[in-house]
């Protein structure tokens, strides 16, 4: 690792990109590769990748299962990846996490498992507009199935969450609130622990969507008082296929099971079943053994950095990009300005060009960054916008990354003569 080369206050992003491998592939350009998609997914550090493959080649067997030596290896590690977890995400108990495929799942669990069991016709979810697909499509079929009723926060024309909106929508006595910490679409960082308090006095509780915020600032899922929390492995320099649920035991104890088959009962007879104890009623079938050290080894890797130090880093990030993109004109940023309330996404529009048009010709530059919707229609909608670029940062990026990204822009300028 190359941490100890940073300096203090800001990592050394040149220096930490040693530690990822994918930038060791060549660009079809020979150009360096500014990678500013990791909200997508991120690239994996050599330790992770390193964790799996030793995984598979010392610690292989499946887990919960074999009385002999390697089994016994093999769970004891993957255990020791969901102690791991929960220390990151402020777990007060690892028996508490859940490991499933990804933040989707983990939304879906709790859509299915409690939302099917506790709500029925008249009862209502919050939701916001600014939610990823997969916070808002199991609500949308969780009230098709309950008859509760969905609404929605609106959004300030800055990105955040409408407060009046919000304080009326919680008086309106939801069963649950589901929100995100981190906007995908806004980079909006979410007054999560003011909105789990409001929640919970009129009797709510709070799942929270920690996809893009566990990977990049310091989460703590008991200080913010939130009943679910739920995270995807990849996003977190960890490898794709798993991902955790967090909820409160007494919640977790009272839900049925979301899959079931092996490994999540204690007793099996032709007439009926028994659950095993959570998480692992929660842990149908054969789970992802080596990601799961991966993602341990994920987990290690931002621990050694520090998440307040990751933190800090995207914030410098944030505010040169808002500034130097701000300065450009015909490009208009979303999201608020205030990098208090801003994580390391940059969503914007460039007037006249659109963003499919403006990745592609990026991709000319070595630039990878998404564009489209991403996967939160409801924002492009509220925006009136087709879709957006959005540029979002790691620990290895750097102040390079941000001049490339202002210098692609006007290079998208020229070429479509709308400079
Ligand atoms: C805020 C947010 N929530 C949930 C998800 C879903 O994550 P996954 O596709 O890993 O389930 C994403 C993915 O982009 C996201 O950004």
């Amino acid at each position: 690792m190359a941490i100890e080369q940073a300096r203090p206050g800001v990592l050394d992003g040149t220096a930490l990109r040693a530690d990822f491998p994918m930038f060791d592939r060549p660009h079809r350009t020979g150009r360096p590769l500014a990678y500013l998609d990791s909200a997508a997914s991120s690239p994996k550090p050599r330790v992770v990748i390193d964790a799996i493959a030793d995984a598979y080649a010392h610690h292989y067997a499946n887990v919960h299962r074999g009385i002999y030596e390697l089994s016994e290896d093999a769970t004891s590690r993957f255990e020791g990846a969901r102690d791991a977890l929960a220390r990151f995400s402020g777990a007060p108990s690892p028996r508490e996490v859940i490991f499933v495929r990804n933040a989707t799942e983990a939304i879906n669990l709790v859509a299915y498992s409690w939302g099917r069991t506790n709500l029925t016709a008249g009862d209502r979810i919050l939701a916001t507009e600014m939610e990823h697909h997969a916070n808002l499509v199991p609500w949308q079929q969780l009230a098709a199935a309950t008859g509760a009723t969905l609404e929605y926060v609106g959004l300030t024309d800055d990105g955040r969450l409408d407060p009046d909106d919000l304080a009326a929508k919680i008086a309106r006595e939801p069963k649950l609130v589901a929100i995100s910490h981190v906007s995908n679409a806004l980079g909006t960082i979410n007054p999560v622990r003011e909105i789990a308090d409001a929640a919970h006095a009129v009797g709510a509780l709070v799942l929270l969507d920690a996809a893009q915020s566990v990977p990049h600032l310091p989460v703590d899922a008991a200080a913010l008082d939130v009943d679910f929390l739920a995270l995807s492995g990849h996003k977190m320099l960890g490898p794709s296929g798993i991902g955790a649920l967090w909820g409160r035991r007494a919640l977790l104890d009272a839900m049925p099971p979301f899959l079931t088959g092996g490994s999540m009962i204690t007793r099996v007879t032709l007439e009926g079943s028994e659950w095993n104890e959570v998480p692992w009623k929660f842990e149908a079938g054969t789970p992802a053994i080596a990601e799961a050290a991966g993602l341990a080894a994920a987990v290690a890797y931002l621990e050694a950095i520090g998440m307040q130090a990751v933190r800090e880093h995207e914030r410098f990030l944030f505010e040169r990009t808002w500034s130097t993109l701000g300065a450009i004109p015909g490009v208009r940023l979303l999201g608020p300005a205030d990098v208090d309330l801003h994580a390391g996404v940059v969503s914007f529009v460039i007037d006249g060009i659109h963003p499919h048009d403006v990745a592609t010709i990026f991709d000319n530059e070595a630039v990878a960054v998404r564009a489209g919707h991403h996967c939160a229609q409801p924002v492009m909608l509220r925006y009136d916008l087709p879709a957006t670029t959005r540029a979002s940062f790691n620990v290895f990026n750097d102040l390079d990354d941000v001049e490339r990204l202002a210098d692609a822009i006007r290079t998208c300028q020229r070429v479509f003569g709308t400079a």
